[in-house]
């Protein structure tokens, strides 16, 4: 496997070793994690807090789902999109944090608990959904097949999201990246997330 996918993989497993969530699938933001989970549940309907950041409300217009904003101010961390499995938490980062038969989307970008500059990823326990999204989340890429050129059949309609990973390869990879020199290892030894007030 490519060194930079390497370094995906490894943020992957120490995410799933620190919330407990069995699989997940670092992306480039929340918002596309959010994006990529509502298309594979063809969601067409759901309720959500208005108190959000405005690119959800953007992605529901994109994606044509008939949405109603709800007058919830209190929300701490995280929020679910309602009556469905997807949940907005952006801006919540803690051990254990995963609930079980859901779909929580993390951000990385500025302010977020852990603030590698950018970068998202979903934390799920369905099996079938995580195979396809991780793909999906990369232009159909495998990422444990290269050059991506030998890779034999890509699924079409994989390609849909234009995710800048490189981008996020490049901010987890160097140990020049001020604020975490070695986020994985950051994770792994500390454990010790702070949550910004909302
Ligand atoms: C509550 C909430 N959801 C989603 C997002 C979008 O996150 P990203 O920039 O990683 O797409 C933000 C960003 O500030 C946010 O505050």
């Amino acid at each position: 496997m490519d060194n930079n996918f390497d370094t995906i993989h490894e943020f992957e497993q120490a995410l799933s070793k620190f919330t407990g969530a069995p699989y997940v699938i670092m992306t480039d933001c929340c918002t596309h994690a959010i994006e990529l989970c509502l298309r594979y549940d063809q969601i067409t309907q759901c309720s959500f807090t208005a108190y959000t950041y405005l690119s959800i409300p953007m992605t529901m217009h994109k994606l044509g789902i008939d949405y109603r904003l709800l007058d919830t101010p209190n929300w701490i961390g995280e929020y679910a999109f309602e009556n469905t499995r997807i949940w907005d938490s952006a801006r919540l980062l803690r051990q254990d944090m995963y609930r079980p038969g859901q779909m929580q989307c993390l951000s990385f970008g500025y302010s977020k608990p852990l603030e590698i500059g950018r970068g998202g990823a979903i934390l799920l326990d369905d099996s079938t959904a995580y195979n396809k999204m991780i793909k999906q989340r990369y232009d159909g890429r495998d990422l444990t097949i290269s050059p991506w050129q030998t890779q034999k059949t890509f699924e079409i309609g994989a390609d849909f999201a234009e995710l800048f990973m490189e981008v996020v390869v490049s901010m987890l990879r160097y140990p020049e990246n001020e604020k975490f020199p070695c986020i994985v290892t950051w994770i792994f030894l500390n454990f010790q997330v702070t949550i910004p007030a909302i």
